[in-house]
């Protein structure tokens, strides 16, 4: 008979944004709606979840909303409950080392979202404290698994760039600043606060560290320019308050393998380019644009010859030409994909390398960042 193991996890801070989306509906929710993770015909792992948060309707109501029996407020007794194997924060980044530590108190394997703090050195101390404790932790590094850039891996491993010479990242979009009645904001108001853990650096430099290490090279330097673009906008109460942190970053990342990457991250741009996210990679052998879901490959064989001449009409279609790499299978949800991996690194001891000390890198990233911003020069990034 198979046997279903069950995983209590204590899923904390799940009532905001991240949390309930990505995390409790489309991840431990997902996973036990396909019946748990299948490990063999002996063995499925089964999540199975207790919400915790601050005020007893919010999580209640989402417990309910969600199809999740267990939730309190109660955040010591679920802790100190042999069941629940796993400590999980979705929480603000400012409160993550202290419900880490509760976890790691209580002997829980570790999981939490990114970024783990807001300085390098806080980063490497609950790391620390991870490892001093012997157990099982990881950060949240979705990016990895969105199927674009698997299908960009693909093609890497392929040899199809030859060699790569530089990236370009676009990301972001408008967000609203609330002024407006039928245009409410889409983000929380404390990415734009200073004091609240906001900020686009730390915010999206901590991505841009295991996405460019993972998929081009290892961070050898970085030169960012931050801005304040939008001095004023909208809280949730309808309040105004004063953004007094970064929302556009333009950073510049030198690679020890000679790849030059330049990220641009804007919430104060409106698109006009394939996906909220774009990687534009060049190769001697051919080029890429890698999207959220797609990658679209030129050839060097496919490439035109373009020829400057404001004079007349560009005869050229520059977005023909381009090639998607099909699909292969269904990709699933790139953070219910870590999930799962983070749950068999806890039940079956597989390997997971997306540990705190990796997560500690990406801070480490973005505390350079805003350095180099504030000293106006380019900064080397030694190994942690
Ligand atoms: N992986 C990603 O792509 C990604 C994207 C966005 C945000 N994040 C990270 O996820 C975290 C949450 O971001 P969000 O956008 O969901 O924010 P959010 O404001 O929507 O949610 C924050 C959650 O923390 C809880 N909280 C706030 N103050 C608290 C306190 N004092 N004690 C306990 N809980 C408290 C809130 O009730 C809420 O449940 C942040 O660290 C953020 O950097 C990651």
């Amino acid at each position: 008979m198979t046997e279903i193991r069950k995983i209590g996890i204590i899923m904390n801070g799940v009532t905001g944004r991240m949390g309930t989306n990505q995390h409790l509906k489309r991840s431990i929710k997902a996973i036990m709606d396909q019946g748990g993770i299948k490990v063999s015909d002996d063995l499925v792992i089964m999540p199975d979840p207790i919400l915790t948060g601050r005020n007893p309707n919010k999580v209640e109501s989402l417990a309910k909303e969600v199809g999740v029996e267990k939730w309190t407020t109660d955040i010591d007794a679920a802790l100190s409950d042999d069941h629940n194997k796993i400590f999980f924060d979705a929480s603000g980044t400012l409160y993550r080392a202290k419900f880490v530590e509760m976890g790691v108190k209580a002997g829980k394997a570790i999981y939490c979202e990114k970024p783990t703090a807001v300085t390098t050195a806080e980063a490497l101390r609950l790391a620390k404290v991870c490892e001093d404790a012997g157990v099982k932790n990881g950060v949240v590094q979705d990016k990895l698994w969105l199927p674009g850039l698997r299908k960009f891996q693909m093609i890497k491993d392929q040899g199809f760039f030859g060699e790569i010479l530089s990236v370009r990242g676009e990301f972001g979009y408008w967000v609203f600043t609330g002024e407006h009645y039928d245009q409410p904001a889409q983000r929380p108001s404390w990415n734009y606060r200073k004091g609240d853990g906001g900020g686009m650096i730390i915010d999206m430099l901590c991505h841009w560290r295991y996405v460019i290490d993972n998929l081009f090279g290892n961070v050898k330097a970085v030169s960012c320019l931050g801005a304040t673009h939008i001095k004023k906008r909208v809280d949730e109460q309808g309040k105004e308050y004063a953004c007094d942190t970064d929302d556009s970053a333009y950073s510049t990342f030198e690679l020890d393998n000679g790849v030059i990457a330049h990220f641009n991250s804007s919430w104060c741009t409106r698109v006009r380019r394939d996906d909220l996210l774009t990687m534009h990679v060049d190769g001697t052998e051919g080029s890429a644009v890698v999207t959220l879901r797609n990658c679209k490959v030129q050839s060097h064989a496919a490439c035109p010859k373009p020829i400057w001449n404001p004079d007349i009409d560009q005869p050229i279609d520059f977005f023909g030409g381009w090639q998607d790499v099909p699909d292969f299978g269904p990709y699933d949800n790139a953070f219910k994909i870590q999930w799962e991996m983070f749950l068999r690194h806890v039940v079956l001891d597989e390997d997971f390398r997306f540990t705190l000390r990796e997560g500690a890198k990406g801070v480490q990233l973005a505390e350079l960042g805003l350095q180099s911003w504030a000293e106006r020069k380019w900064l080397d990034v030694p190994a942690l």
